[in-house]
């Protein structure tokens, strides 16, 4: 199955645990397994003032309508076309944020070519909650993406990936 073509207005920001670990199928508080100010600062400066896309069970979950104060905020439907929507957006010169949660990470990996993947990785000393029904992030290196830059921060490091030309 060919994907859609790179477009360089569509990113995926995404924060991960031990084996790719990004939360749990049954969100307990704003959904993540974790408490890292710092990351959450780093996702608002990253995305502020662009447009974000969420999963339906992810928008139940998270302060959307704070985020709506300084951010466009979509909410993923299965009975949208989601193609036609990233053309638009696109076409308008936005640039999207794909901000998951697992089925959405998932069906952008399968079907698009994405610019750039924002991924932080939480450092092995930050603690993690229980989840019931874990839920992990398919290895973006499979898809054909890899590091093209890398900061480091007290609790998480900060991944730029891109995919292998
Ligand atoms: N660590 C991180 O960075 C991070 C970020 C975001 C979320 N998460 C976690 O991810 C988990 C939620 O993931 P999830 O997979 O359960 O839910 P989700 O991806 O947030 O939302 C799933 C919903 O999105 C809609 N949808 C739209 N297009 C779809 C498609 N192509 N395929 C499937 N669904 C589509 C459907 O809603 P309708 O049924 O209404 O059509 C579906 O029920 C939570 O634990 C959350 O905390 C983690």
């Amino acid at each position: 199955m060919s994907k859609i073509a790179l477009n360089k207005n569509l990113k995926m920001i995404v924060c991960v645990g031990p084996e790719n670990i990004i939360g749990d199928k049954q969100p307990q508080g704003n959904g993540m397994l974790w408490h890292i100010k710092e990351e959450l600062l780093y996702f608002k400066n990253i995305t502020l003032g662009h447009t974000l896309l969420f999963g339906a069970s992810t928008a139940n979950v998270v302060p959307i309508e704070l985020m709506k104060k300084n951010r466009e905020v979509i909410v993923l439907h299965r009975n949208m076309n989601i193609p036609k929507l990233i053309e638009e957006l696109s076409s308008q010169n936005k640039t999207i944020f794909i901000c998951g949660g697992h089925s959405i990470y998932k069906y952008f990996l399968d079907n698009f070519e994405i610019d750039e993947i924002y991924l932080s990785k939480i450092k092995d000393t930050v603690k993690i909650a229980e989840a019931e029904e874990p839920l992990y992030l398919p290895k973006i290196e499979d898809y054909g993406y890899m590091i093209n830059s890398s900061k480091d921060f007290e609790e998480f490091t900060a991944y730029i990936y891109k995919l292998k030309k």
